[in-house]
């Protein structure tokens, strides 16, 4: 018997599926951190009109720098706690947002407690 290997499939084989949804205005919460940057640079290269906001703490974990090249007219930064209703209710008003990707979260148990809001 011999067995054929299935070929890989390429972009000309793979059923193109049309997005389910284009981001405009995306609220990035926890932005500045490990996987919220990547993000950010991501939506940045791959969603070129869309603008983005990032609201982040800054605690031990998060660094501005992170976000260093990213256009300034694609991205708003707003140091700040997700658990402030007042300041997230302003921001999704303000800058139309329409997607919201939440990253934020004290990710080190071992020093840390976890974030929790009450007010949200
Ligand atoms: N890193 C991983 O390998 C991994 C894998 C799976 C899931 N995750 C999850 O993804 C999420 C992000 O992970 P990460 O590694 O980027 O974490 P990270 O600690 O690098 O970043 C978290 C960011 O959230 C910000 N932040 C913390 N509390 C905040 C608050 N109250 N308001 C606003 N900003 C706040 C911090 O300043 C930081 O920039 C977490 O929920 C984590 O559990 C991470």
């Amino acid at each position: 018997m011999t067995i054929t290997p299935s070929p890989e499939p390429t972009a000309a084989s793979t059923p193109s599926t049309p997005p389910l949804h284009t981001p405009r205005s995306l609220l990035i919460t926890g932005g500045a951190g490990f996987i919220g940057a990547n993000f950010v640079h991501w939506v940045a290269a791959n969603h070129p009109n869309a603008r983005m906001t990032v609201l982040d703490a800054l605690t031990y974990a998060g660094n501005r720098a992170s976000l260093n090249g990213v256009a300034p007219d694609r991205l708003a930064f707003v140091h700040g706690d997700i658990c402030e209703r007042t300041l997230v209710e302003r921001l999704l008003h303000e800058q139309n947002i329409d997607t919201i990707v939440h990253f934020a979260a004290t990710s080190d148990s071992t020093t840390s407690p976890p974030t929790r809001c009450t007010a949200i």
